[in-house]
């Protein structure tokens, strides 16, 4: 991006957040999630309409992978990340798509962003594209948005390079359009697509019984939620925003509201979303001829100072921009959050120790070998 054109994308970024703030109101309501019990007694039911909508070409994939991953010390694209023993994060992932759908094929499209995108199809090819036929496989570069001082100064990352980042991940589908793919989609005539995080390694995906619930239940979008397992747990959770279906995200809660229980003592915003979507394609298409908002988040910035030093702040010292996910349900009719089981599904990659760490991941990854046998 040169100097010029992110002047211009950070005024219109600097707007768009204006704007957003603006608009903020903030009448929540809980949402039904569709939970186990209930999911569990419909399970064969839902199977079986899910696999007949994959053996018809009815879904894709789509892997959010233009995230940075800064918070595992890590400078490669976080999919590359050796997570168990050897296997990396993407091979974790490419196998869990086998054990739900074995070899059939989908197409299968991956987000990666300016950063990561060189290095991420270098990896796929080096590692065989895990043995998914690489035709369906379609890379596409996320936007990046230049970032600025407290001020609203461009910050630079180099001489006349300035300081860039992925854009979030809600604009996956304006991207996928803009890299020419929204012709697959309509070749093959995908109905539905599942979108899904790269630091997920208990995600699974194509889960014929996750599609099947939002075919039954008759939704134009599906999210996996777990129960939260207290009130400061860092997930998003369901609820409705303005009459809207919504993610509310877990820094936007505040506490009164974070704690808040209903009549049988369970948290009232108890359903905490895995990043594990499936939106119906046809109205993920008219969303990218909406405004989007964009959130503007106070990070620490590389850039260089007047010496020409790169420094490396501790503190944060200027504003990222982003779109999210979870603003894009508001454009869509109703919405399915379904419970699954957290130790069989959720296992977050976000920092190297601690909570939702390397280290927690690895030890569900054993529990579900040991659970499983493989
Ligand atoms: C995310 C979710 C949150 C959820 C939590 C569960 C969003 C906005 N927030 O939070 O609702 O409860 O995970 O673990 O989704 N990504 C890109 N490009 C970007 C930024 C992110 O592709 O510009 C990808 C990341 O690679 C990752 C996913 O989006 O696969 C989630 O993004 P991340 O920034 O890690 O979100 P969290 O704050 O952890």
């Amino acid at each position: 991006m040169t100097t010029e054109e992110a002047k211009e994308k950070l005024r219109e970024y600097m707007a768009l957040s204006q704007e957003s703030k603006k608009e903020v109101r903030n009448d929540l309501r809980p949402v039904k999630t569709l939970r186990l019990p209930e999911y569990e007694k419909n399970r064969d039911i839902y199977t079986k309409a899910g696999l007949d909508a994959i053996k018809r070409g009815k879904l894709a994939l789509l892997l959010l992978a233009g995230g940075m991953g800064t918070r595992l010390g890590f400078d490669g694209p976080k999919g590359t990340y050796p997570i168990d023993g050897d296997k990396s994060i993407f091979e974790c992932l490419s196998d869990n798509l086998r054990r739900d759908i074995g070899d059939i094929r989908l197409p299968f499209f991956i987000m990666t962003s300016d950063k990561n995108d060189e290095a991420t199809r270098a990896f796929f090819k080096e590692k065989n594209y895990f043995g998914y036929d690489p035709e369906l496989i379609y890379f596409f570069r996320q936007e990046m948005a230049p970032a600025c001082d407290f001020d609203g100064n461009l910050l630079f990352e180099g001489e006349d390079v300035p300081a860039t980042s992925p854009n979030g991940n809600g604009g996956f589908f304006t991207s996928l359009i803009k890299a020419g793919y929204g012709e697959v989609l309509k070749e093959r005539g995908v109905k539905w697509m599942n979108v899904f995080g790269v630091d997920n390694v208990l995600a699974r995906i194509a889960d014929p019984a996750f599609l099947g619930a939002v075919i039954a239940e008759k939704k134009s979008a599906a999210v996996k939620a777990v129960l939260k397992k207290d009130p400061a747990e860092n997930v998003g959770v369901v609820c409705e925003k303005n009459g809207h279906p919504s993610i509310v995200e877990y820094f936007e809660l505040d506490e009164s509201q974070a704690n808040q229980r209903d009549e049988n003592g369970e948290l009232l915003y108890c359903a905490g979303v895995t990043v594990n979507y499936l939106f119906d394609t046809s109205i993920l298409l008219r969303t990218v001829e909406q405004k989007m908002p964009v959130h503007k988040v106070k990070k620490k910035i590389p850039y260089i100072d007047q010496n020409g030093n790169l420094i490396k702040p501790s503190e944060p010292n200027g504003y990222k921009f982003e779109i999210l996910i979870t603003d894009i349900l508001q454009f869509f009719p109703d919405f399915l959050p379904v419970e699954v089981v957290r130790e069989k599904e959720f296992a977050p990659v976000k920092n190297l120790h601690g909570v939702d760490s390397v280290d927690t991941a690895r030890e569900l990854l054993k529990a579900r070998r040991d659970t499983d046998g493989d």
